[in-house]
């Protein structure tokens, strides 16, 4: 591929091969993905994974575009998306137009992803009719976990059914696509059948239109915690520490540096 996808292209993968996704908070992490993943996410999940913060209420619009400013440099052939922090967009339409706007124009992010559902609809129709394209984000949304009391599945029994509601308003209020987090497998399929945007499952299903998971969790370089929808396609965090562990050895041997990493007295003619 040669040009990064736009939010209608990822709108027209409805029902089509799933949607690749990852979050990135780097250059070299969005190098390494970039033409692989169909979007890479600056998700405010950064907060957790790269700062150390206990969740991500405490994320602000300068970590998003710090962060969003360097994964656009690795960035050639992915298209990129990025998060809302919690506090810039729940207040007004307006509040949300103006950082988003700011998030867009500083970073070159293509859209943005803001969470919420039925609540936040007028605010996605607001943007989007000015030229801000929105993913929207529902189920498990991390940013009110002091109201939710939890990381728990959202939409099981009684609260399936809000769930749907959730994922048609967004699409009503046209957001191209729409996350699906630790929502049950069964509903999740539903709708994805429902709704005529893709779903990107996180914690969701397979059968969603698409995928996406925090790439240091999945690298295996994030291991505070593993949440079950984790997989870990790498072991990055143990190769790192055996590899730490190696050099502390050398030093001490004083084996490195080896010849070859050091320099002669006399500059060679
Ligand atoms: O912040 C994030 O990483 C996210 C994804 C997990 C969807 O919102
Ligand atoms: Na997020």
């Amino acid at each position: 591929r040669k040009s990064a996808p736009m939010p209608q292209d990822i709108l027209a993968r409805k029902g089509g091969t799933p949607l690749v996704s990852l979050t990135a908070y780097t250059t070299p992490m969005a190098q390494m993905m970039d033409g692989i993943c169909d979007f890479v996410l600056v998700g405010d999940s950064v907060g957790m994974v790269l700062h150390g913060l206990p969740s991500t209420v405490g994320v602000t619009m300068e970590m998003m575009i710090l962060h969003g400013k360097a994964v656009r440099r690795g960035l050639t052939t992915s298209m990129l998306v990025i998060d809302m922090p919690f506090g810039s967009y729940e207040e007004s339409r307006e509040q949300a137009f103006r950082n988003a706007a700011r998030l867009m124009a500083e970073t070159g992010a293509g859209a943005v992803k803001l969470e919420g559902g039925r609540e936040m609809a007028e605010t996605i129709a607001f943007l989007v009719a000015r030229g801000i394209p929105v993913m929207a984000h529902i189920g498990l949304t991390p940013q009110s976990i002091n109201t939710l009391g939890g990381y728990k599945v959202q939409g099981r029994g009684e609260a399936a059914q809000g769930l749907k509601d959730d994922a048609q308003a967004v699409a009503d209020a046209g957001a191209f696509a729409v996350v699906l987090e630790k929502t049950p497998e069964g509903l999740s399929n539903d709708i994805t059948a429902q709704i005529p945007i893709p779903t990107i499952g996180i914690g969701a299903s397979a059968g969603c239109d698409g995928q996406i998971l925090v790439v240091d969790d999945m690298l295996g370089l994030f291991t505070a915690f593993k949440a079950k929808f984790v997989k870990r396609f790498a072991h990055l965090g143990d190769d790192g520490r055996k590899a730490i562990e190696a050099y502390a050895e050398e030093v001490k041997a004083r084996s490195f540096p080896g010849p070859e990493h050091v320099f002669a007295d006399e500059a060679p003619k």
